[in-house]
């Protein structure tokens, strides 16, 4: 039986934060909307309250029975988590005259209290919130204080309950691993829960409920798919399928060096070769969102043709993790829509779903992959999008244009690495630009396009900062290109952070 912690989302932008954090311990967590406890509580040994954007004042403020939790499991409550505790119990929670927000130290904290233990009480803590516990109630105990705020943290007595108005889930609060790995010795977590374990128990898990029944699935070339394939084949062998579609717009050679790696991994993989297919349903077609959908649909008549061809086929395989999971959870509804990493297959295949990864972070995905043996040039291999050069062509498509910009994109990203930048950066890639310029090579005066180079630092591309690559590096790869790339003849580097820019182009 799996050993897990419950962490309820009180909407919290930091309640991904928290799982994560205590997956770090080696142990599993997962986060369900605060009026959704499970039914079925087999395995889990503490929960957590998350944070949240309200006042528990607040009319439209997220309640929750804390009877159906209280003294049945170990309970930590976190920022608003902690209010609630102390508001439902008889305290006060008020607003306070100055907002605390940012680093902050103990005035006092109990370190012979066990969620403290072996804390170093100068340790910086992080908080974030309007409102603080001005009053606990009787058979609570304060155990930490700040000077802003009398009550920082507290354990009920008696009761495996404890509340920190502080965020021990961030960075800058520095000891907060330390607590919250002490909470989990509280809850009695064994905290040996590992790709090695996870690989072991997902793979009994498949075995046992696809039993001899066959599986498809699309392959990108990125981790997510490559990972869900793997552990699938380990689970069912050769009763799984892969396709992996070439539309033409991958990087150059990619098609060939991914299909043999998959090859290598000892998938049973068919590869499409359908650039002629895309090119000529693009001919023409400027706008992105048009493309888009003609890529996206592209695709999904290939797979469909190609699946069509295998017999028998019940599953569909798909590299849904986590986040997308997160992201579909909505904490007012509840529903948990499907998310399609490539655009409404089930819904045309009238397959079921089988989503190994659905529970998993992308750098736990990572961790898998490399458990199952994948070589560490396929597990950090940047993202790249779907519709791949599709949206770094701005305007219509050529084969010609991408073949100028596969060849340059090339020199970039083989240039990063022989100089080693290339695990520096989040994310390199190459633009097209529909704009030609006058140059001169040797006597002759040129008219030829111009490619603009990226390449981002970021954690989760949803903020990206320019990635300040050495300048003798940049000058390297702009000679190249003008130098090898027929058809360029100039080179930009893109210096936008995100927001307001964005990753790609388009
Ligand atoms: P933007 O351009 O929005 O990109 O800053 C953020 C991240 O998402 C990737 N991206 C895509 N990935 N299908 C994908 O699978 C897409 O249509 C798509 N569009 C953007 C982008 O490469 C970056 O990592």
């Amino acid at each position: 039986m799996q050993e897990k912690i419950v962490v309820l989302d009180f909407g919290s932008q930091t309640t991904q934060l928290i799982a994560r954090r205590i997956r770090e311990l080696s142990t599993f967590c997962e986060i369900y909307p605060y009026n959704k406890f499970p039914e079925n509580t087999e395995g889990i040994k503490g929960v957590i309250l998350s944070g949240s954007p309200f006042s528990v004042y607040d009319k439209s403020a997220f309640d929750f029975d804390l009877n159906l939790l209280r003294k049945k499991f170990p309970l930590l409550g976190i920022c608003y988590g902690a209010q609630l505790i102390v508001h439902k119990a008889g305290g006060k929670v008020e607003a306070s005259g100055s907002r605390e927000y940012g680093r902050a130290f103990f005035d006092t904290v109990n370190t012979s209290d066990p969620l403290f233990k072996g804390l170093n009480p100068m340790s910086p803590i992080w908080m974030s919130h309007g409102d603080s516990i001005t009053r606990i109630p009787a058979e609570f105990e304060k155990i930490a204080a700040t000077i802003d705020i009398p009550v920082a943290a507290y354990k009920i007595q008696n009761e495996s309950t404890w509340g920190v108005q502080f965020h021990p889930e961030v960075f800058h609060t520095e000891e907060g691993s330390k607590i919250l790995a002490n909470f989990l010795d509280l809850c009695g977590c064994s905290r040996n829960w590992t790709p090695a374990s996870f690989i072991e128990s997902t793979v009994a898990e498949l075995k046992e409920t696809l039993g001899e029944d066959k599986v498809v699935l699309g392959l990108s070339g990125g981790v997510d798919s490559s990972v869900t394939a793997l552990l699938l084949n380990r689970a069912i062998g050769k009763n799984i399928t892969c396709i992996f579609v070439d539309h033409g717009l991958l990087r150059k050679y990619e098609y060939e060096t991914v299909l043999k790696d998959y090859e290598t991994f000892g998938l049973n993989v068919i590869g499409v070769d359908a650039k002629e297919k895309f090119y000529r349903e693009l001919q023409g077609v400027s706008d992105p969102e048009k493309k888009r959908k003609i890529i996206g649909k592209g695709f999904i008549d290939i797979f469909d043709e190609e699946a069509k061809k295998l017999e028998n086929i019940k599953w569909l395989g798909q590299g849904t993790i986590y986040p997308d999971i997160i992201e579909s959870l909505s904490i007012t509804g509840t529903t948990i829509k499907s998310h399609h990493n490539v655009g409404g297959l089930p819904a045309v295949m009238k397959l079921k779903l089988v989503e190994p990864l659905k529970l998993l972070f992308k750098d736990e995905v990572r961790r898998v992959g490399a458990a199952l043996g994948m070589p560490e040039r396929f597990i950090h291999r940047h993202p790249f999008p779907g519709p791949g050069l599709g949206v770094r062509i701005l305007g219509d498509i050529t084969p010609e244009k991408v073949r100028i910009l596969q060849d340059a994109d090339h020199i970039f990203i083989s240039l990063l690495r022989e100089w080693g930048l290339y695990d520096k950066v989040w994310q390199a890639l190459t633009i097209l630009l529909p704009v030609r310029s006058v140059g001169v090579m040797g006597d002759e005066r040129t008219y030829e396009n111009a490619v603009v180079l990226r390449a981002v630092t970021s954690t989760d591309a949803m903020t990206a900062d320019w990635a300040q690559l050495p300048y003798d590096f940049l000058a390297k790869v702009s000679n190249d290109i003008i130098n090898k790339v027929k058809g360029v003849n100039r080179v930009a580097y893109d210096i936008s952070s995100k927001p307001p820019a964005t990753i790609e182009w388009e």
